[in-house]
């Protein structure tokens, strides 16, 4: 039996390194062509998001929340059914605790990005520790799950941070610099521009100009074939 499974899985490994260096164009429909039968769901889904051309890519966005621009850009994702990564910055949190809930409640995944806007790695590994504790306490106090991912600041990161043995440190490959244009049509230019699958953008939605941009650029590639995912989602891949 355990030979007949590793001969199976030899199969399938071979057949995905096959049709990989075939071509791009398999639909949906070849794919199931080459699954062994036996293979799990799990197994399934990962073909099928290789062959289906999945042009998936993660907004996150980081040093919220904002009371006025964090819930318009939460109404813009839910009217358009997108789900996001939101970084938080524990300092900004206090009197906004409902919208925490309501990023929970649509479905976006909320990240830590330290207590303070503190460089991580210039600071004692106590100080950083506790800056990631003390956020990581109060978000799981309000929507009443623990964060999993940190995004430090700057994406300036020790790795002697212990106390983040259970963290998952996500950076970014795109950065539009909307913090420094606060200009909607230079960060869509930028984004539009340069975006590639898998990609993860970094955004802030404590700018109104980031806000808009990032919905118009959910619009414009929606409309290209991508699909927008939270980093969770994206990283399994
Ligand atoms: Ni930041």
């Amino acid at each position: 039996m355990k030979w007949k499974a590793a001969c199976l899985l030899v199969v399938f490994i071979l057949d995905i390194i096959f049709i990989k260096a075939m071509h791009q164009s398999y639909t949906d429909a070849k794919n199931t062509l080459f699954l062994p039968a036996g293979a799990d769901a799990e197994a399934r889904d990962e073909v099928r998001r290789q062959f289906s051309g999945d042009k998936q890519i993660a907004l996150t966005f980081d040093d919220g929340p904002h009371s006025v621009y964090t819930p318009r850009l939460l109404d813009g994702l839910r009217k358009r059914g997108v789900h996001a990564t939101f970084f938080i910055l524990g300092e900004n949190v206090e009197g906004k605790e409902a919208i925490l809930k309501q990023m929970k409640e649509d479905g976006h995944l909320i990240g830590n990005h330290g207590y303070t806007h503190v460089q991580m790695s210039k600071e004692s590994v106590l100080t950083a520790c506790q800056q990631i504790e003390q956020n990581n306490r109060q978000i799981e106090e309000i929507t009443g799950t623990r964060p999993e991912y940190l995004r430090p600041p700057y994406g300036s990161w020790n790795d002697e941070l212990e106390c983040t043995t259970d963290m998952t440190v996500v950076l970014w490959n795109l950065d539009p610099l909307d913090w420094k244009t606060k200009s909607v049509k230079k960060v869509v230019r930028y984004i539009e521009k340069r975006v590639e699958p898998g990609d993860i953008i970094l955004l802030h939605d404590v700018y109104p100009t980031s806000v808009e941009a990032a919905l118009e650029v959910v619009d414009t590639l929606t409309k290209q074939g991508y699909t927008f995912v939270t980093v969770d989602e994206l990283l399994i891949d």
